[in-house]
């Protein structure tokens, strides 16, 4: 760890059984509400990987085990913590999406920047329907309001882990930890 990092401070505020269970949770509806569709999870890079890799997991074990999987990326932050308002795509979609029951997977929702360009992304390419999944959201940083049908937890700090980084560290941390900068 750098001398940066030293003199943050970590708490965790939603351990990993915590998460299991609202992962659970929300893909009880989601299991039911897509029975007998075939689903595509649209992961959004890099920061909702664990929550793709597990909600995949869960909706299996439901009896949705005709889920297709898929990964997109873009740029949310033009540097540090400020969040672009034009996001760039670094990383489209493989899968032809056209008539597709997308359900988009995030880490969290912020400003609502990222969410409102993937959106329309997606949308302009005639998906049959697209819902959004996201672990985390800060309702009071909101720019851009949009419906977001499965919601994790909601917080009102810097998060790592469970997939969120600060500048790519704690990603793999398996709880989500409250970030305390030294300013
Ligand atoms: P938005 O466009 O402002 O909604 O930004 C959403 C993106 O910002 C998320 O997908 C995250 O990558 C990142 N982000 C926002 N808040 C946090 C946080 O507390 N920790 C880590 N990443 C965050
Ligand atoms: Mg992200």
């Amino acid at each position: 760890m750098t001398t940066e990092m030293e003199e943050q401070s970590r708490e965790v505020i939603i351990t990993p059984e915590q998460i299991r269970e609202r992962i659970g949770e929300l893909a009880d509806e989601i299991a039911e509400k897509y029975k007998g569709k075939r689903l595509l999870l649209i992961g959004v890079l890099k920061g909702a990987f664990i929550l793709t890799a597990d909600i995949s997991r869960e909706l299996f074990n439901r009896g949705l085990d005709d889920v297709e999987i898929d990964f997109i990326s873009i740029s949310s932050y033009d540097k540090n913590t400020e969040s672009s308002k034009n996001p760039r795509l670094l990383k489209d979609v493989d899968t032809d999406i056209t008539g597709r029951h997308v359900l988009l997977i995030e880490d969290i929702i912020d400003t609502g920047h990222s969410l409102a360009a993937l959106k329309t992304l997606l949308s302009n390419r005639g998906t049959a329907s697209l819902e959004t999944l996201c672990l985390l959201t800060k309702k009071i940083r909101r720019e851009v309001q949009l419906p977001v049908e499965y919601v994790g937890f909601e917080v009102d700090v810097w998060v790592e882990g469970y997939g969120l980084d600060s500048n790519q560290y704690g990603r793999a941390n398996p709880a989500i930890v409250k970030v305390m900068f030294p300013y």
